[in-house]
């Protein structure tokens, strides 16, 4: 949501702003914009639409250092040029760049105004830069501290002094500022992606600090002027990860890279000789795991989707009560946090603002917190301080979906890891672990069906709605497919628990409405059949996922998946959706990876 870069140092500024900018545009991609300090006088280049647009109106010889740079994903005031940031002050001496909002912009605006400030936006950032400019202080840290005080709400910042070129000013409030540590030169960034090119050294802000960046280091406070201690990490992501390679599109190669990204959430986890796993990095013991009660798991899109497989395969597996809530409606509900409750939070990127909200609610209130998360030092791995990495490496497209299929094998090996301090027997153990191993190689089967899924693909594309139903696990299965299709199609797309269809839904069914049926050979599958009966008796066409053999019934298009074992089946079965979605997209002419109003990585309410 959003993203900042910025460079201090020797170097000119504006080609390490731009390519960061093309590493950080999915996280917002309506605008774009960069500013630079050259010969005492700020230069700004700002505009509506991608980053490639921007790069169109920056004006030759564009130089300086430090600068500063933006995409944005708006929240206050549309995507326009005028809204797009940097934003300036009156003597276009600050410049600001800026995630998060500002909840009491409008008094301050009003206040501004009052004093004789025109404003040129409608955002809420353009208030920073005015309240910046007009605060004392000897220093841009002091003003930006002392504008800060006065601020209520989210924020990422990073703010440039024309006069005080020596040093960027970032500070950190709900939205996540990193700083890349160079040699004699510095960077900011919203994410590492758009720092690991230059350095694989970086330190995290923490909420309520500000730091002070020049070319030789940095020095970090709170807003009180407290001094903070920070730690560096290693990046271990690559540039080149970050890269389409020969696919055209982020989605495509994150869906091909599903085989080697389940190997890696597996690797070292599998543990033969007690039919278990190996999770170091749940830091609980096997008593303190015992004495759990119940599991509840949080997240958001997708991340909750595979949090409601998770809780289904925990429940199977471990026999405790789990289910799966969006951690926005979890947070806001004043929710009872119990002491014998699992609490498990899930976010791919790991800045959720919402999912981390949701553990720090959990925490404030006394709960066990931990994560399921992608990237490495997120804000979420911090804040829970313990979990499980699912090491998928970077993903890049706007949606989920190498992530999603690493996340629900994670949640295996966390249910298997939990059952067998149960009552999961060493043979059951043994059964989970064989079918866990048989998952990569499966994975690679069902992809090389692409081509029969994109001509079910060109038949859906000329559809406007169409339904997603399953069962039981199948369930979550056909609402990861609706929302992966929507998503990225814009094909009207809705789930519905299987037996749900008749108790409203069916009404819509229609020879123009399609139904993709999740349809597992398990005991469910008689009560799967008598709905696909249902469907055609109203002349809908059903489309289904489903295992070898034949069907009772006949259907209108048939994706396969190789069996597993029962619990893990919907890991496969949710794969030849991705590719459903993928084509159907493609059909339409959409663009795939930065699909209209989305953002990877949601870092404001
Ligand atoms: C956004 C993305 C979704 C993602 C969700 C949660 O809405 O568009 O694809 O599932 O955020 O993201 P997280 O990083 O917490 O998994």
């Amino acid at each position: 949501m959003c993203g900042i870069v910025g460079y201090i140092g020797k170097r000119d500024a504006t080609p390490i702003l731009l390519e960061g900018l093309h590493r950080l545009e999915y996280r917002g991609y309506d605008s774009a914009g960069i500013a630079v300090v050259r010969d005492g006088a700020l230069r700004t280049a700002k505009c509506k639409g991608r980053v490639r647009d921007l790069e169109q109106v920056v004006p030759p010889r564009f130089r300086g250092s430090p600068g500063i740079a933006h995409t944005r994903w708006a929240t206050h005031g549309e995507p326009s040029d005028r809204n797009a940031h940097p934003h300036l002050d009156t003597a276009e001496r600050i410049a600001v760049i800026h995630n998060g909002i500002i909840e009491n912009a409008a008094a301050l605006r009003r206040r501004l105004e009052g004093e004789g400030v025109a404003f040129r936006s409608e955002t809420d950032t353009e208030v920073l830069a005015h309240l910046i400019a007009a605060m004392p202080g000897e220093s841009l840290l002091e003003r930006v501290r002392a504008a800060l005080r006065l601020v209520t709400g989210t924020w990422g910042l990073a703010v440039l002094d024309r006069d005080r070129p020596e040093s960027i000013v970032v500070a950190r409030n709900g939205s996540p500022v990193v700083l890349g540590i160079g040699d004699k030169e510095m960077f900011v960034a919203s994410d590492p992606s758009a720092l690991v090119r230059h350095t694989k050294s970086v330190v995290h802000l923490d909420d309520g600090e500000i730091a002070e960046v020049r070319a030789d280091g940095f020095a970090s406070s709170t807003l009180d002027g407290g001094p903070t201690e920070k730690v560096r990490h290693t990046v271990t992501w690559t540039d080149e990860s970050f890269d389409k390679g020969s696919f055209t599109h982020h989605m495509r190669k994150e869906i091909d890279e599903q085989p080697d990204a389940v190997r890696a959430t597996l690797s070292g986890r599998l543990e033969p000789r007690f039919q278990t796993s190996h999770l170091g990095g749940i830091e609980m013991t096997a008593r303190e795991l015992l004495d759990i009660r119940r599991v509840k798991v949080l997240g958001c899109g997708s991340a909750y989707i595979a949090g409601l497989l998770g809780a289904q395969l925990i429940e199977q597996l471990a026999r405790l009560p789990a289910s799966a809530e969006p951690a926005s409606e979890f947070r806001y509900r004043n929710p009872v946090i119990e002491p014998d409750t699992l609490y498990i939070a899930v976010s791919q990127s790991g800045e959720t603002f919402d999912t981390l909200a949701a553990v720090q609610e959990v925490k404030r209130k006394g709960g066990r917190v931990l994560g399921i998360v992608n990237v490495v030092g997120s804000t979420i791995a911090r804040e829970c301080g313990r979990g499980i990495y699912i090491h998928a490496g970077p993903e890049v497209a706007v949606v989920s979906t190498k992530t999603f299929t690493c996340t629900a094998t994670a949640f295996a090996l966390l249910a298997l890891h939990l059952g067998r301090i149960r009552d999961l027997s060493t043979a059951q153990g043994a059964r989970l672990i064989a079918g866990l191993k048989a998952l990569p190689e499966q994975i690679g089967a069902v992809l090389a069906q692409e081509a029969d899924i994109a001509g079910l693909a060109s038949q859906l594309a000329r559809a406007e709605h169409a339904y997603f139903v399953g069962r039981a696990s199948g369930y979550p299965v056909a609402m990861e497919g609706a929302l992966k299709l929507k998503e990225v199609s814009y094909l009207h797309a809705e789930a519905y628990p299987a037996s749900e269809l008749k108790h409203g839904p069916l009404a819509l069914i229609a020879p123009e409405t399609p139904t993709i049926v999740v349809l597992p050979r398990d005991d469910l599958f008689p009560k799967n059949i008598s709905t696909i009966e249902e469907i055609r008796a109203r002349k809908g066409p059903v489309f289904v996922v489903t295992h070898e053999g034949d069907l009772p019934v006949p259907v209108d298009g048939v994706m396969r998946v190789a069996k597993s074992e029962p619990e893990l089946d919907p890991i496969l079965l949710g794969l030849p959706l991705q590719l459903l979605a993928y084509h159907v997209a493609l059909a339409r002419g959409c663009d795939i990876d930065k699909p209209r109003n989305l953002a990877k990585s949601v870092t404001v309410e």
